[in-house]
């Protein structure tokens, strides 16, 4: 197959539901003509809760669908399966399309900020106890010191709710904690936080940075397309959206995120 035919097959983008929306919306911005294959894991949400074992399976499911449609990439747009299932990933997939994560290309970026500073992190159980970020962050040798909080209920809240106030309770009980405390940045390890960006933004009274991947990590999309001469130059013929069990917040999410009238196809995993 020609590399002019392969640049329009499409990027298949997973998480467990809305979470990864923030990033697909970064990367329509970006590379509009892209074709978009997302999946919302709805029926296994939240993956934080989760065992390792679990998000694998549910992951290598979801490879195994965007493989079928020819995924030239594969986004995991979620921190818990970044961290549970991107190695995995990456070996099932082997040659056949490239596997990327939400975790690295935000790492990669913090040295030129943060060097010898106290930054925070916030992200499911799964996220926090795989302790990913820090052995990224130490290998870095940039003297970062990281501390980081599981905030368990967030990311369900946000499912439900989206941006409503009710979050603020959550966010004031979660981000007072002693872990966090003198921070200089926290780092949003969860994509569904981006969400509610601006009520932690308002918690800390904007005076720390508030660190979100969706654009970081659009921008690597990107660069690992151009360096593979992948780049699709044909306007977008198609985005679309599955949903592993069919839930109404979704529905609302999706056209909240995108103006477009989008379809959503249940596709039970
Ligand atoms: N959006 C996902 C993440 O980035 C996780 C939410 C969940 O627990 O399912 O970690």
């Amino acid at each position: 197959m020609s590399v002019k035919n392969l640049a329009s097959h499409p990027i298949g983008i997973f998480d467990s539901g809305i979470g990864g929306l923030t990033v697909t919306r970064a990367l329509i911005n970006l590379l509009p003509n892209e074709n978009i294959l997302y999946f919302g894991d709805t029926a296994h949400h939240p993956y934080g809760e989760k065992s390792t074992a679990a998000i694998q399976s549910y992951s290598l499911k979801i490879a195994q669908l965007f493989l079928e449609k020819n995924c030239k990439l594969i986004l995991i747009a979620c921190n818990t399966a970044s961290s549970a299932a991107f190695e995995l990933l990456k070996d099932y997939v082997g040659e056949k399309a490239t596997v990327m994560n939400v975790i690295d290309p935000l790492v990669q970026q913090l040295p030129k900020k943060y060097a010898n500073k106290k930054i925070g992190l916030i992200g499911t159980k799964q996220t926090v106890n795989s302790n990913i970020y820090k052995k990224k962050v130490d290998q870095l040798n940039a003297g970062i010191h990281m501390t980081s909080y599981p905030t368990n209920l967030l990311a369900s809240a946000i499912e439900e709710f989206g941006n409503h106030e009710i979050v603020n309770d959550l966010l004031r009980v979660y981000l007072d904690h002693p872990s966090l405390k003198n921070i200089e940045a926290l780092i949003l390890a969860c994509t569904h936080y981006p969400i509610v960006k601006d009520k932690i933004a308002n918690f800390y009274q904007h005076k720390i940075d508030i660190i979100d991947s969706s654009d970081i990590v659009a921008e690597a999309v990107k660069v690992q397309l151009a360096a593979l001469n992948l780049l699709n130059t044909e306007p977008s013929v198609r985005k679309d959206f599955y949903i592993s069990d069919y839930i109404e917040s979704f529905v609302t999410s999706t056209k909240l995120f995108f103006d477009e009238d989008i379809q959503l196809e249940h596709y039970p995993l």
